[in-house]
């Protein structure tokens, strides 16, 4: 598959076209950047472990029924994916209360959410992307109800399998974040999952393995995604890790 240009450049991601309108090429870059890009820097190799997180992760979700942009591992720090028009909203689901939830509601860190909690928010860096409910969605049109619907019905959906894996890779999936978009009238899981869009606990030591130790200023954010990256690919086996093709 031909790269052509660029067709979106994110904080830490680069979406190229391709010769075919219809794919995409996700590069994960080696960038790093938190609190609406005003802290950054540069991890050498995070890109390509993220990549192979990503893949790992959205090959399980296909697996167990939740549809998903990505097509095939292309390259070291890049995936094909589909080309979806994305909705502006951001989706998380907390199992445990920490980050935000806890300044906005005053909530205990680290305590229990059961049910586990969803949440929306306008994917918009100038307001620091804004907690939005399904009315806003209605009133000014970022998605349809059933896309709100389906969604929450998606992200539960990618809680239950997330949250065993993870289980048995002894990690807790504290929270994470999924966005979606649309594909010839389908709603399909877009974006990426990977430890900057999601937080994970070792469950014997308590160490954190997510973008809040970048957040935290520590070092070892490479090792720690390595860590994961590892130990998923343990658990999947090595025919989801290898890049299918390395040809650019
Ligand atoms: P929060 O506690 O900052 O609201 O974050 C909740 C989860 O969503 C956490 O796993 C990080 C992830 N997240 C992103 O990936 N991108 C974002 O822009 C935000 C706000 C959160
Ligand atoms: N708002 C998120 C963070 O603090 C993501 C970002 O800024 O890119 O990490």
């Amino acid at each position: 598959m031909l790269k052509t240009d660029v067709f979106y450049q994110g904080k830490e991601k680069t979406l190229y076209r391709t010769d075919n309108p219809d794919r995409l090429i996700l590069e994960f870059r080696d960038e790093a950047t938190a609190f609406e890009g005003r802290r950054t820097a540069q991890l050498s190799g995070k890109g390509a472990v993220n990549n192979q997180i990503n893949a790992l992760i959205m090959e399980q979700l296909q697996r167990y029924g939740l549809p998903t942009h990505f097509q095939q591992h292309q390259s070291e720090q890049a995936s094909v994916v589909k080309a979806l028009t994305m909705l502006p909203i951001e989706c998380v689901i907390r199992n445990r209360a920490t980050g935000s939830i806890c300044r906005r509601l005053g909530v205990p860190s680290d305590q229990l959410l059961q049910p586990a909690t969803f949440e929306m928010f306008l994917k918009n860096d100038e307001l620091g992307d804004p907690l939005i409910n399904r009315h806003h969605i209605a009133t000014f049109g970022w998605a349809s109800q059933e896309q709100v619907d389906a969604m929450i019905e998606y992200c539960h959906l990618a809680n239950r399998t997330l949250t065993a894996l993870f289980d048995r890779a002894g990690i807790e999936l504290v929270d994470f974040k999924l966005e979606f978009g649309v594909y010839q009238g389908a709603l399909l899981l877009g974006d990426e999952f990977t430890p900057d869009s999601c937080r994970l606990r070792d469950k014997a030591s308590g160490a954190k393995l997510d973008k809040d130790l970048f957040r935290q200023g520590d070092s070892g954010v490479v090792v720690a995604y390595r860590q994961v990256a590892e130990r998923l690919r343990q658990l999947l086996g090595p025919e989801n890790s290898e890049p299918a093709d390395t040809a650019d």
